[in-house]
């Protein structure tokens, strides 16, 4: 198909034209002209980094009502010479879901996102506009006993989730959330829609945590749901350096990632002041879930980690359920239907960054970091350590694209954000964490230093955005997130879609015959 940029009236036309029903066309288009544009755009946007009037806006943006809207809008969008990016959560670090500098049309997802529970089989049917938030409630609607292992915000779309990895605080039991997927559809750069059988294992394998935006569309997912117990513990324990934080996060290092697999903590850092003389001092918090009930967590965790000195008084039992209202802050008692809420619960301009520790960091190592957060931007930090080691360890590096398993203690995600406006601000809190992230590199994973690809970071590499890309300038970032896994990645985006229209800054390049 000819690739001559077309301007969005003839965008429009086309979509009228091809759409089996095109009374209803003007219900899922907005544009610049529609009054509602801007709430529309805004709406799912969680870094107000890509909100301001500099930033590129979409011709159109899409929100079908059902699969025939989506392949009129890939035919009409590669017709028109225009990107296609594709938007469930909105929760992309980086904004790819809904930025490009080349004329692009968003197609958003939030009108699909039924879910179908089926307690019996234990498995679901997920669409790709739903949020994780109204998965687990319709779960939990079904049977005390099922979940499933996704992540912590309620508010993440399930479409960019899954096919990044997701996880939360059941990864040491059952892995990440693309681990638990056993069928998809989506509708390919052809328009055709296909499901596990007719996509083959190869596309299948590759939407699983290679991320789907570089292979089609994707309109649902089927799970398999996880046993949980009626009773599940969770507690929080902050720690500051007087309370000796500096050796107990060093110890966590050593153990967190051998518990038991029904024991999650994850330490949530950052700089606050200190309760006795108002100064600033660093706290690690010990935030965790326990699949079970607290007479068994206590003896647990005096054999484990008895340096913590966790009472019963820490602990709270309650539903699974319940523990994904306190892992999102909710306080004790919001009522579960604030999960069906899928309104952002903060919106901040921030940045954040991925990375992956083998070795457990000296207390020297720990210290240098404790002196970055007392820099003015440390303020506006966080960093959190989640622990690898259980189900993580047991599945293969080529299970699905996401690489990071066996030898991995855990995981580090730092973070920073701010409110003020600006681009000075931003640069001086983007600076700060890089100069973290410098500071990082001799304690984490190299060659490569591994990152998450949910955690979306462009310092890490891009593609050429306006032209082609090629293997080795893709490879720079791919590496990163997928190690070898990049090359059948490669492949399989070579098979399907060998134009590379579904592409972004970080989308997996086809190969060509001349690179
Ligand atoms: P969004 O819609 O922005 O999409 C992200 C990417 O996927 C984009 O490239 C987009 O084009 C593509 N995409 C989206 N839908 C698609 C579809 N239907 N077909 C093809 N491609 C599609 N992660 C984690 O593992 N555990 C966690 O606990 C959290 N917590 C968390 C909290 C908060 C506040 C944020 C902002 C983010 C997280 N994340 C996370 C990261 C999250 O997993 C990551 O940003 C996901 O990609 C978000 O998916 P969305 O659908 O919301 O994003």
């Amino acid at each position: 198909l000819a690739a001559s940029a077309g301007t969005h009236e003839e965008f429009l036309q086309c979509l009228s034209l091809h759409s089996p029903n095109s009374t209803s066309i003007s219900k899922l288009i907005y544009t610049p002209n529609n009054t509602s544009y801007l709430s529309v755009l805004n709406f799912s946007i969680q870094n107000l980094r890509f909100t301001s009037p500099s930033t590129p806006k979409p011709l159109v943006i899409v929100t079908p009502f059902d699969e025939s809207q989506i392949q009129a809008t890939i035919y009409c969008s590669k017709y028109h010479g225009m990107q296609i990016r594709v938007r469930s959560g909105g929760h992309d670090y980086e904004g790819l879901s809904y930025v490009s500098d080349v004329p692009f049309v968003i197609l958003d997802m939030i009108n699909l996102s039924s879910i179908t529970v089926d307690a019996e089989s234990k498995t679901a049917w997920v669409e790709s506009g739903a949020t994780i938030g109204q998965l687990y409630y319709r779960i939990a609607e079904k049977s005390k006993n099922l979940g499933f292992p996704a992540g912590v915000c309620p508010t993440v779309g399930v479409g960019g989730h899954f096919s990044g990895g997701g996880y939360g605080v059941m990864l040491r039991k059952y892995g990440l959330a693309a681990d638990n997927v056993i069928d998809a559809r989506i509708v390919d750069v052809n328009g055709q829609v296909l499901d596990r059988k007719s996509m083959g294992e190869d596309l299948f394998w590759a939407i699983r945590g290679g991320g789907g935006a570089s292979f089609g569309v994707i309109l649902a997912w089927k799970i398999n749901l996880v046993t949980v117990p009626s009773t599940v513990t969770v507690f929080t324990i902050a720690k500051t350096l007087d309370q000796n934080a500096t050796n107990l996060s060093h110890k966590w290092q050593h153990i967190a990632p051998k518990f038991p697999e029904d024991l999650f903590i994850r330490i949530i850092i950052n700089r606050v002041n200190s309760s006795e003389n108002g100064k600033w001092t660093i706290q690690a918090s010990f935030n965790s879930l326990y699949l079970g009930g607290i007479s068994n967590l206590i003896p647990l965790m005096q054999e484990r980690f008895p340096e913590l000195g966790l009472t019963e008084e820490d602990c709270t039992e309650m539903s699974w359920i319940e523990s994904i209202l306190y892992f999102a802050g909710f306080p004790t008692g919001e009522s579960l239907d604030a999960l069906l809420d899928r309104t952002p619960l903060t919106r901040v301009y921030f940045k954040a960054k991925s990375d992956y520790v083998k070795e457990p960091i000296p207390v020297f190592g720990l210290e240098g970091i404790w002196r970055m957060f007392y820099e003015d931007e440390g303020e506006q930090a966080v960093m959190i350590l989640s622990p690898y080691g259980g189900k993580m360890e047991e599945i293969a590096e080529s299970s699905i694209p996401f690489p990071h398993r066996k030898g991995n203690l855990y995981k580090i995600q730092h973070l920073v954000n701010w409110n003020e406006e600006g681009e000075e601000v931003s640069q001086r809190y983007i600076s700060w964490i890089r100069r973290l992230y410098s500071y990082m590199a001799s304690y984490v994973s190299r060659f490569p230093r591994a990152a998450y690809i949910n955690y979306r970071d462009l310092d890490v590499g891009v593609n050429n955005n306006k032209g082609n890309t090629s293997y080795a300038q893709a490879s720079i970032w791919g590496v990163k997130y997928f190690k070898n896994n990049f090359n059948r990645l490669v492949q399989v985006k070579t098979k399907v879609d060998p134009g590379n229209f579904f592409r972004n800054e970080q989308s997996i390049p086809p190969f060509s015959a001349w690179w």
